[in-house]
């Protein structure tokens, strides 16, 4: 067994985090990815880094988690992007949590106590304020919450830094190359299988997203109870004439529906997203993109005459209490980085921050104690 190689299974945006860092930190790290790295979850997402605006109720310990993954993203995204020399599309813009009918305006009201409560930095707008912060938002909003401290990325910038980065930094990228097993002896891993043939390291990395589970070679207790929760989102080029300079969310309350208005430094505005559980299918729904499309409308109707550039769809890894997985397992040297759901860009930093210090180190870092798979078992 090779006893200072790293593998790593899954090269989304957690994978590569990973990789960049510990190839950084001079290890050998091998990174497998079953299609191309960064092609799945992380390339359909909108590059939301917005824990204030997400924070759902009696959810403190991801809040905390969320909010020093945001506080450590600029310095991440500072050094990744010296490295490379290209940007990531980094934008520290805020977010309007937007309301219409009477529902939406109690319930906004009711989050934005809670949200002052864990003494965030938010501010209550009426509808007039906040068509003075966004003009393009309907004459029918009512009332708004301004999250100002939330950012975002451009997720596709930012995956391809990592890319990079990682090879940059002497990290192997195998892609198109499926693990067929981990490989584990008594109580410790030995490496993976590959193309028939072990690949052995004393450290074996599972950020397979929500595939993690399905990989052969790992005994019960250590299979991540993660699922895929499906995401359609689409793309619409901004127009001189209709240009966000914030990022929007409208959640109608009478029928749970959600959508979200993220506009990139290219003139995309990213619009999503579903959140559907149809196990590992990933394609477009009618419905699902007139429901986002109907929903985004509302909030915006400026939308309406913009050019689709692209619609897609993800599958989130969503664990069975919403928070990642993270840290040292039963079986020695396998660690799990995994189900990060809705927030895989945001603790993308954060996570391989965490990970890395484990690996060098030996020790869990106390960030991600809380999110131990002991968590899960009984
Ligand atoms: N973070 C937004 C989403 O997963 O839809």
């Amino acid at each position: 067994m090779d006893k200072n190689r790293i593998i790593i299974v899954g090269g989304g945006v957690i994978g590569l985090s990973i990789g960049w860092r510990l190839a950084k930190g001079g290890r050998e790290v091998i990174l497998f990815d079953r299609d191309r790295a960064g092609r799945a979850a992380s390339w359909a997402s909108a590059g939301m880094l917005t824990p204030l605006a997400e924070v759902r109720f009696e959810e403190e310990g991801l809040l905390r988690f969320g909010l020093e993954g945001l506080r450590r993203f600029p310095e991440f995204v500072a050094e990744l992007e010296s490295d490379i020399g290209r940007d990531t599309g980094y934008r520290p813009d805020g977010v309007l949590l937007v309301g219409i009918t009477r529902d939406d305006v109690e319930y906004l009201r009711f989050r934005h106590a809670y949200q002052r409560d864990l003494g965030l930095p938010v501010e209550w707008l009426s509808g007039v304020q906040a068509r003075e912060r966004e003009p393009h938002l309907a004459a029918q909003i009512s009332a708004a919450v301004w999250c100002p401290e939330d950012h975002q990325v451009d997720n596709r910038l930012f995956i391809d830094a990592l890319k990079l980065g990682f090879q940059k930094a002497g990290g192997t990228l195998r892609e198109s190359t499926p693990v067929e097993s981990i490989e584990i002896q008594g109580e410790r891993v030995r490496g993976v299988r590959v193309h028939n043939e072990v690949q052995s390291a004393a450290t074996v990395v599972l950020a397979a997203g929500c595939w993690s589970r399905l990989i052969p070679g790992l005994p019960g207790a250590v299979q991540p109870p993660v699922r895929p929760v499906r995401g359609q989102i689409l793309r619409l080029k901004m127009t001189a004439d209709l240009r966000l300079d914030t990022m929007v969310w409208y959640s109608r309350v009478s029928t749970s529906a959600v959508a979200y208005l993220v506009p990139k430094d290219n003139g995309h505005l990213v619009v999503g997203a579903t959140s559907e559980e149809m196990g590992y299918e990933t394609c477009l729904t009618a419905g699902g993109l007139f429901e986002l499309l109907r929903t985004a409308y509302e909030a915006v109707p400026g939308i309406y005459d913009l050019p689709i550039v692209e619609t897609t769809a993800g599958l989130r890894p969503g664990s069975r209490d919403d928070a990642p997985i993270l840290g040292k397992t039963p079986v020695e040297g396998l660690v799990m980085a995994t189900g990060h759901y809705r927030k895989g860009i945001l603790l993308a930093p954060i996570t391989a921050y965490a990970i890395a210090e484990l690996i060098f180190t030996g020790q869990t870092p106390d960030a991600i104690r809380p999110f131990g798979i002991d968590r899960f078992l009984s």
